[in-house]
């Protein structure tokens, strides 16, 4: 594995392998390596000739409130998770030459965003998709891989890659789960013994209003009332929010057709669990496909 710290030398490299014929999977992260961004690896890995991965602590994506500074950060440990996988280069590149100074344009999301955790979280995916659109510029991927466990962050960058012709592929991997359902994330620790326990409902209300979907239920209210109160007679989490839109487009629907995403998340004493579910209905007999 190549670990390459200098816009220079990227490009020299992804001329080489261009040049060679050689097809790109990029896999962008903040760092911190977990079994989330390995999976998308392993599948950057089966798809493409060389696999790019990306570790940068994008500053324009936090908020005020967001601590920047104390975003975890461990480059050794994750180079050997990284090469480990099989990542052929590891781009780690310095915030000096990612943001060199002020800027003529600024990247302003308007649809996609209001919705769902962007709500709380103004500006964010402003910051995303500036930081991807460089990332992309630089790294030039066939592919580029994204967990649907931020199935928000999907739909703006697929929104990104649409409205500007992006010759990208954006590939939607599947979220990673525990054995008895619960999607994993790094502040699953931070649930207690009790919460922890509790937490797999979020899967299983999903899966529950998913079989009832497919056996025709076409009201996205009534789904929504589902899935909140078997949340809320099965765990003392708080239910922060459940919601149902058209996807990738996020916006409201009236009745259930084509494909679309029931997304929630659930506040614990010390965890702010988050899920959702992406279903594809056909729109004639609004059955799952
Ligand atoms: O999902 C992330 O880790 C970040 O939002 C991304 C896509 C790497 C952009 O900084």
């Amino acid at each position: 594995m190549k670990v390459i710290t200098e816009l220079k030398a990227l490009r020299e490299a992804i001329h080489h392998h261009k040049q060679s014929g050689c097809s790109i999977g990029f896999v962008p992260t903040m760092g911190f390596l977990h079994e989330g961004h390995l999976t998308l690896v392993k599948e950057a890995r089966k798809q493409n000739d060389i696999v790019v991965m990306s570790i940068f602590v994008n500053p324009l994506q936090f908020g005020p409130n967001e601590d920047f500074e104390r975003y975890p950060r461990d480059i050794e440990r994750d180079s050997i998770l990284a090469e480990n996988a099989g990542v052929d280069i590891l781009f780690i590149p310095v915030a000096e030459e990612m943001y060199p100074g002020t800027t003529s344009i600024k990247m302003n999301v308007t649809e996609r965003v209001n919705v769902l955790c962007g709500k709380k979280r103004e500006g964010h995916f402003d910051g995303v998709v500036t930081v991807l659109t460089k990332l992309f510029h630089l790294v030039q991927p066939d592919r580029a891989y994204f967990g649907l466990k931020d199935a928000q962050q999907i739909a703006v960058v697929e929104g990104l890659v649409q409205d500007y012709f992006f010759p990208v592929e954006i590939v939607r991997v599947p979220t990673v789960r525990e054995e008895d359902g619960l999607a994993k994330s790094s502040r699953n620790v931070y649930l207690s013994e009790k919460e922890r326990s509790e937490a797999p409902v979020l899967y299983e209300s999903l899966e529950k209003v998913k079989n009832k979907i497919e056996s025709g239920e076409t009201s996205g209210d009534s789904i929504i009332s589902e899935v909140t109160d078997f949340i809320h007679s099965r765990t003392s989490g708080q239910v922060e929010y459940v919601e149902v839109y058209s996807f990738p487009e996020l916006t409201p629907i009236d009745d259930l057709k084509g494909e679309i995403i029931i997304a929630l998340a659930v506040q614990y004493q010390k965890a702010r669990l988050i899920d959702n579910m992406i279903i594809s209905l056909n729109e004639e007999e609004n059955q799952h496909v």
